[in-house]
């Protein structure tokens, strides 16, 4: 289980206004709707703000060879990159457990391909927002693209 006691897992940066954080969580709670999640039944949605303040969302899409199943972050950041997006801005992931479903390890990898330090990673499930995570916080000292390219 998460302890709530954080006050700082409520902060967001000023410039994600509750509007922008509210379409994240309907694009994300719309895109959940679409999972295809036969053998686990866990529906996942999320979505993502690009630098052109577009939205792209994506559902868990699971296949009978278990492993060549895909997280819902992974397809949003596909609908991002095929509309030209290179940058997220703020993600949000949804989904109904126990505790926050955060995104997987092989996603904060995916993730962080586009982010930077402080980018906002929501947690939600289909009642609301529910904390909120940096990238840091979530994949601290990460390996990246400055560590390859010039
Ligand atoms: N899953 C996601 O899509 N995103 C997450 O952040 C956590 C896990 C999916 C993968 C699999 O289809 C199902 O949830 C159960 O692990």
């Amino acid at each position: 289980m998460n302890t709530h006691s954080d006050a700082s897992l409520w902060q967001v940066p000023a410039w994600l206004d509750v509007g922008t954080r509210e379409a994240l969580w309907q694009a994300a709670l719309h895109a959940r709707q679409r999972a295809y999640a036969p053998y686990s039944n866990f529906l996942v949605g999320a979505a993502l703000l690009d630098e052109d303040g577009r939205l792209h969302a994506g559902c868990n899409v699971e296949n009978a060879a278990y492993p060549q199943g895909v997280c819902a972050e992974a397809g949003a950041i596909s609908a991002m990159a095929l509309a030209g997006g290179r940058r997220i801005r703020a993600l949000l992931v949804l989904g109904d457990a126990p505790s926050w479903v955060t995104p997987c390890g092989g996603c904060r990898q995916k993730i962080r391909e586009f982010a930077l330090p402080d980018t906002p990673i929501l947690i939600a499930d289909s009642q609301g927002w529910r904390a909120t995570l940096t990238m840091e916080q979530l994949s601290p000292h990460s390996f990246g693209p400055q560590h390859l390219l010039p």
